[in-house]
């Protein structure tokens, strides 16, 4: 039986899953600081709004009003979306407070009250019958309580899959560490795509490479990808050699540098 697909619409992205993420399928995009995640998720969501599929953005490391702004700079203006009910940014970020904060529609004040942060969702899904949730980032729902982890991400994909939404979770790790955001997290989650910047010869270069998506064959192989003012670009046909500096046991398993 043919799965359906999400299209995420990143040039050459689609490529290398196939034809799209599997629908329902939780995927943890990790990577450091700077590897473009940020950007991949907003691009998903807009993707999916200019094909008519309502998008959520949860905001837990800006502020939303940023998150808009962003997303306008790189051509991805939400706020028709927003007026029609297609899009909205869950604000987890202000815990609110300031002005602009009591304007927000949708509102978690705590980022350690995590049932509230799923009802607050849940509503949102149902008010705009959304299809694509992005939670960026959801390393900061348990960065100060590790043993959490596990535990947030099931219920996230308890909600998500199950209410039918295909979703991105932002994971962010050091810049030396080769996982993806902790044992528990990575083998709670269907899909695993990983953004790397590398210094090579004195220059940075941007890769990608799928690591996990459950109900598909991806790409195996490292592709390289730029971001530019249009977003992110991926080459499939492409692939780049990093050779890694040994990393030292000390180094590995750090928390995040963001
Ligand atoms: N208009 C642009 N042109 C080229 N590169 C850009 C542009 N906007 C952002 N970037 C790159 O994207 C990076 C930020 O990406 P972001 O998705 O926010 O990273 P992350 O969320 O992984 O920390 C910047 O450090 C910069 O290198
Ligand atoms: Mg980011």
């Amino acid at each position: 039986m043919e799965i359906e697909r999400v299209f995420t619409g990143i040039p050459g992205f689609d490529e290398l899953v196939n034809g799209g993420i599997p629908k329902r399928n939780i995927v943890l995009i990790a990577g450091g600081p700077g590897t473009g995640k940020t950007i991949f998720a907003m691009q998903y969501i807009y993707n999916g709004l200019v094909r008519g599929e309502p998008g959520i953005y949860v905001a837990l490391e800006e502020h939303p009003v940023q998150v808009r702004i962003n997303m306008a700079q790189l051509g991805w203006d939400p706020k028709r979306f927003e007026e029609q009910g297609k899009f909205a940014v869950i604000d987890a970020f202000t815990g609110g407070f300031g002005e602009a904060a009591k304007r927000e529609r949708y509102v978690v004040k705590s980022v350690d009250d995590v049932q509230t942060l799923l009802d607050v969702l849940r509503t949102a899904i149902k008010d705009l019958n959304a299809s694509r949730v992005v939670v960026d980032s959801v390393t900061t729902l348990y960065i100060t309580k590790p043993v959490i982890a596990r535990s947030v991400v099931l219920q996230l994909k308890k909600l998500l899959s199950g209410i039918g939404c295909t979703s991105l979770l932002v994971s962010q790790v050091s810049i030396t560490e080769r996982g993806f955001g902790g044992p528990g997290v990575e083998h709670a989650v269907d899909g695993i795509i990983r953004l790397d910047l590398d210094e090579i010869d004195g220059r940075l270069y941007r890769s990608i490479i799928i690591w996990k998506m459950r109900g598909t064959s991806h790409s195996m192989s490292r592709h390289p990808f730029e971001i530019t003012n249009k977003g992110i670009q991926i080459y499939p046909k492409q692939t780049l050699k990093v050779y890694r500096q040994q990393v030292s046991p000390s180094e590995i398993g750090g928390g995040t540098d963001e």
